[in-house]
């Protein structure tokens, strides 16, 4: 199998997010002699890996440029970088609310460019990255792209830019909501009597346990659920309060519909 890794990778911003995608790739193997990376405050990165604080004259050759500041620097990095970008060069933009037409608005000259959207278990291999290409874009260049993100867990290619914010509130925002569940499971043991901390220990290796169970059953989560109730049993009587007038799924829905309708709050400039 050939590597994944591109010839250069070269990151504009490496705060939380961009951060946990490289220190995954450099975990699996990515040399650091390989990765730049350009932040003001000039911070170091990672042994090995060189940190800038301004624009070199040029890019190293076959380099992919990782978008990972805040999407309102969008305009001020195009400026600088936009000029050093040519048909070589692959752009992956994790900016949220950023349009593929506005990152090609910006950067008229690079070679493909690719909107991701990761979530922030990609540091432990086990996170959730969104993938949308431009329409021309050939199947060697987003086999490159599936290549470069693989490490960091699933991938899914969008096929339509416009659920962007869809997917951004179930995977971008959905480790929230699981950190509120694991706590509300915990308060909840603690509500029927059990001590704090045990119920917070057995709350979330239940989460953890069930959720690895789930990932490598052939059945799918619903049937699972139903198989491990039996009738008159004690789940069967937790699920019932959970499935009354398909309140779980509603709340999760309002939930989903909550994030996404900021997110296009956001995109028209709220
Ligand atoms: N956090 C998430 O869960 C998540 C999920 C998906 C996508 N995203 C996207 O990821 C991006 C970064 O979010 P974050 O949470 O990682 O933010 P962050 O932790 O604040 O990191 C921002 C990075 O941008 C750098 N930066 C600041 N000004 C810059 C400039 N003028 N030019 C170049 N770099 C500059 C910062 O440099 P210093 O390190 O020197 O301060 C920092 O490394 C956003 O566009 C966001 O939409 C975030």
């Amino acid at each position: 199998m050939t590597e994944p890794w591109p010839d250069h990778l070269f990151l504009v911003g490496c705060g939380n997010m961009a951060g946990q995608m490289l220190t995954r790739w450099l975990a699996c193997g990515l040399a650091p002699a390989r990765v730049t990376v350009l932040r003001p405050s000039g911070r170091p990165v990672a042994e090995g890996v060189q940190v800038v604080t301004s624009y070199p004259a040029a890019l190293p050759r076959g380099a992919t440029v990782l978008l990972g500041m805040k999407p309102y620097q969008l305009g001020e990095v195009a400026q600088a970088l936009a000029p050093l970008c040519g048909g070589e060069t692959t752009l992956i933009s994790i900016l949220a609310g950023t349009p593929l037409a506005e990152l090609r608005r910006q950067f008229p000259n690079a070679g493909q460019i690719v909107r991701a959207m990761p979530n922030l278990p990609v540091g432990l291999g086990q996170g959730v990255t969104a993938l949308h290409a431009e329409s021309d874009s050939s199947p060697a260049d987003r086999a490159a792209i599936a290549a470069l993100i693989a490490p960091l867990g699933l991938a899914e290619w969008i096929a339509d830019e416009a659920l962007f914010n869809e997917v951004t509130a179930l995977s971008g925002c959905g480790p929230a909501f699981l950190f509120r569940f694991v706590d509300a499971l915990a308060r909840a043991g603690e509500a029927i009597g059990l001590p704090a901390d045990q119920a917070a220990r057995m709350a979330l290796a239940t989460v953890q346990g069930s959720a690895n169970m789930v990932a490598q059953a052939s059945d799918s989560p619903a049937i699972l659920a139903d198989r491990v109730a039996s009738p008159g049993g004690m789940t069967r009587e937790g699920l019932n309060v959970l499935d009354a007038d398909d309140r779980l799924c509603k709340l999760l829905t309002d939930t989903l519909r909550a994030a996404r309708d900021r997110g296009e709050e956001m995109a028209r400039g709220g």
